[in-house]
């Protein structure tokens, strides 16, 4: 490190210090995720006292260009994404889980993609398939062919229903499904996240109630108080839903739709039961209610037989189905559908229109063209055995390593399984906890509509390989051990933040 340092300068050792590093990240020198040069070492090398490079730190720390991690060291943040989101720390977790939350849901979204992107962490936190599944060499491959036989058509802009040979090989797809549709029931969304905008543009206004499975997609609880929606939630238990209680929030309220993951929910895993599933369409007909049904995940069952849809059971009067290739295929490439009622269809295409035109025209050819192949079923054949042995890896390893009143549900399908702490214990202290010892996950109370469970977690177990899962648990374990209520490491280990503003005082003092 080639820091100048002047002695007989008016301003502080330690300023000059902080100085030089800012500039170095500003300029892109030092990039997100640079590690700084140990405290004691970098002293010794500028030949000051080790309090003086602290203090250069913790300045950095405080002003959010570098975060700290106890025994692992310093790390640069990336400072443009903190300032654009307007916070007053580099990630937001404070205050998203601890104090009043002046956070979105989303921005929980957006800081969990930039932590999955840290090189030291382990990940558990995002609902996103293995990068290591995606089929790259595929997809390249299918790009360059359609580009060959297409030209600039492929590159053109396209009308907003989406490709016609892309909806018709959907609607095959789904007809194995029991859903019955022609492709012009079918609207080509940018992934199921805007099908679920779209629906709550075209069904709702500002004030409008929507329930919800509590907890439920953080996605869509943003989608949904973002336009204004209030969003009632109905609890749910190892059969999904509770349509009991569902029942009493229809005589009480007057939804605009109800919105609903029956398959492996996210984020608690369960699948509605055939039996809930039946009480449910009856009850939306009974209440007039149309259901909009997610089935991001509904390809990925691991284990027992699948279940009905909600649109194939009730034959397409009131359910708004959406689904799209994200998790069996590709997220980066959005694309999505919905299965649309006839009523709503003029309606949902204007909007999509309204929104972005169409999905990119390149990617839902090049999607074709791979559907046309008859690669899908032998991929989701090659994903289902990899995220079973994923599974079951870490639920071995959670029955090994957790201490006695970890409690968690055993999915038969999904990407995500759903822990819940020992009595006492909070998942957003836990959390910060878990950061310090390098690993991550997605604090349970943020999927809530209201009423957060504190001690809720949710575990992604398809990212990682099989050893990358054990040493995260590992990680995991060491910080719940930390955390137990009464534990004597607990209250021994100061807080990063406060320990070193502390020391900055006392400098100052
Ligand atoms: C239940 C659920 N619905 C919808 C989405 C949105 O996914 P995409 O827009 O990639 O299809 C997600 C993403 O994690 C999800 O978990």
């Amino acid at each position: 490190m080639s820091i100048e340092l002047r002695h007989d300068a008016s301003r502080p050792l330690y300023l000059q210090i902080r100085n030089w590093f800012q500039n170095q990240i500003e300029r892109g020198v030092l990039l997100p995720g640079a590690r700084l040069p140990a405290s004691r070492a970098l002293a010794a090398d500028l030949g000051v006292s080790r309090v003086t490079v602290v203090n250069a730190y913790a300045e950095l720390e405080a002003e959010g260009w570098v975060r700290a991690h106890v025994g692992r060291g310093t790390f640069v943040c990336d400072p443009g994404r903190w300032e654009r989101s307007g916070r007053d720390t580099p990630y937001g977790w404070e205050s998203t889980f601890l104090g009043p939350s002046g956070v979105s849901a989303g921005g929980m979204v957006s800081d969990m993609l930039h932590l999955a992107q840290h090189p030291d962490l382990i990940s558990f936190a995002m609902g996103a398939p293995a990068t290591d599944s995606l089929p790259v060499r595929d997809f390249r491959e299918m790009i360059n062919q359609v580009l060959r036989r297409d030209g600039g058509e492929a590159l053109q802009y396209d009308e907003a229903i989406g490709y016609e040979p892309l909806r018709r090989r959907i609607a095959g797809m789904l007809a194995a499904e029991g859903i019955a549709v022609g492709p012009r029931e079918l609207l080509i969304t940018s992934g199921s996240q805007q099908g679920l905008d779209l629906a709550t543009r075209v069904l709702t206004e500002s004030g409008d109630v929507v329930i919800t499975e509590s907890p439920t997609y953080v996605g869509a609880l943003d989608v949904l108080r973002s336009n204004g929606v209030r969003v009632m939630g109905v609890p749910v238990d190892g059969e999904g839903m509770r349509v009991d209680v569902l029942e009493k929030v229809l005589s009480s309220c007057d939804p605009r739709f109800i919105y609903t993951i029956p398959d492996f929910h996210n984020p608690t895993g369960v699948t509605l039961s055939l039996e809930r599933r039946r009480r449910l369409v009856q009850l939306a007909r009974q209440w007039e209610v149309p259901i909009l049904e997610d089935g991001v995940c509904s390809e990925l069952r691991y284990e027992g037989t699948s279940v009905p849809s909600l649109r194939a059971l009730d034959g397409g009067e009131r359910v708004l189905y959406i689904n799209s290739f994200s998790k069996s295929l590709l997220p980066g490439i959005r694309v999505g559908y919905m299965v649309v009622p006839r009523w709503l269809r003029e309606r949902l295409v204007l909007r999509k229109q309204a929104a972005d035109l169409f999905t990119s025209s390149l990617m839902q050819r090049a999607l074709a063209h791979y559907l046309d192949g008859g690669r899908l079923s032998e991929h989701l054949a090659s994903l289902r055995r990899v995220y079973r042995d994923r599974r079951d890896g870490m639920l071995a390893g959670l029955a090994r390593r957790m201490p006695a009143g970890t409690n968690w549900i055993r999915p038969q399908g999904g990407l995500c399984l759903w822990a819940t702490l020992p009595e006492g214990m909070s998942a957003g202290e836990l959390y910060l906890a878990a950061i310090d010892y390098g690993v991550a996950f997605a604090v349970g109370s943020v999927f809530f509509p209201e009423d957060a469970d504190r001690s809720s977690l949710r575990l992604n177990f398809a990212s990682h390989r099989g050893d990358v899962i054990e040493e995260g648990l590992r990680r995991l374990a060491r910080a719940v051990q930390e955390q137990l209520p009464g534990s004597a490491a607990k209250a021994r280990r100061p807080d990063v933040r406060t320990r070193e503003r502390v020391s900055i005082t006392e400098r100052r003092g």
